[in-house]
């Protein structure tokens, strides 16, 4: 598994030119590093909320991406899932969600990611999204394209929902808003898609959008490290991504998140806007 990993980052990593990309992959391994380390062992692990869970392997993962980073760039701003949290307007930020798609990780299940997003003065610069159970970098820089392991990634080309396989999540709550999920799940399906899938980690929902294997994805409530890498997955893989009502996605609080390969984007919002004006209206 980990010849696999180091093989594909060294395609990733020629394609990218910055100081600050080279960083993300070398963090990013260092974190996959520590996560293949904890797989399927006995990790501790402390509830946050509903069905919402940090491990040791989450916490040793930050730390060694965290760490990494500080190395070259050592006064730049951090925003991470479980330990920094500066300031998101900062001119240097890095976004960190050191392990997506916890559940799956704590059930064995190998579908799980360290997602890393470089902005710059609030702009996406550098997104790399490791898949350390299949070996798989999906990385991006602005104006420079994305790529996963080294070859060039593009959006699908369907033009209607009814070519579409759609992804979807659900956050940790179990009222309205995952009423709302399943009610636009099932006008998803009025419009014919080809299929709903809920895979269990946004990062890697992103980045197969941005590969072309889903037509689009959407969620009614995710936290910026969920979306800061996969938005420039997305946006230099030629598609588009938003929040649930067209908007753009915030760095430094919550939002609902709507991504697609551009040409669905306005069929996919008509069908979830609404759903999550329900929701929203309601909180
Ligand atoms: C979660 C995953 C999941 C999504 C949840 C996220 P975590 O992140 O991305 O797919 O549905 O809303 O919170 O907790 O595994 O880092
Ligand atoms: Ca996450
Ligand atoms: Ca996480």
């Amino acid at each position: 598994m980990n010849e696999i990993l180091g093989t594909n980052r060294a395609r990733a990593a020629v394609r990218l030119r910055s100081l600050e990309a080279q960083v993300a992959i070398s963090a990013a391994m260092d974190g996959a590093s520590a996560l293949l380390h904890f797989f399927r062992k006995d990790v501790e692990i402390q509830i946050k909320g509903t069905a919402n869970f940090v491990s040791t392997a989450d916490l040793a993962a930050e730390t060694a991406i965290v760490e990494r980073i500080r190395l070259d760039f050592p006064h730049h701003a951090i925003i991470s899932e479980e330990t920094h949290s500066d300031r998101a307007d900062a001119e240097h930020l890095w976004i960190i969600d050191p392990l997506d798609g916890t559940s799956n990780y704590l059930h064995g299940m190998p579908h799980f990611a360290v997602s890393i997003g470089y902005y710059r003065n609030g702009v996406g610069e550098v997104g790399v999204v490791c898949d350390p159970a299949h070996g798989d970098w999906y990385v991006a820089a602005r104006d420079q394209g994305a790529w996963r392991n080294g070859e060039p990634m593009r959006v699908s080309s369907a033009t209607q929902l009814s070519e579409g396989m759609i992804a979807c999540g659900f956050y940790y709550d179990r009222g309205l808003m995952m009423e709302s999920t399943l009610a636009t799940i099932a006008d998803l399906f009025r419009c014919n898609i080809h299929g709903i899938r809920r895979c269990g980690a946004a990062a890697l929902d992103l980045a197969y959008v941005a590969s072309g294997w889903f037509d689009g994805f959407f969620e009614y409530r995710l936290s910026p490290w969920d979306y800061a890498a996969g938005q420039v997955l997305l946006v230099e893989a030629g598609g588009a991504i938003s929040d649930c009502a067209g908007a753009e996605l915030p760095l430094g609080r919550p939002s609902s998140v709507c991504a697609s390969n551009g040409t669905l984007h306005q069929p996919m919002l008509q069908q979830i806007e609404p759903h999550w004006k329900r929701f929203a209206v309601s909180t």
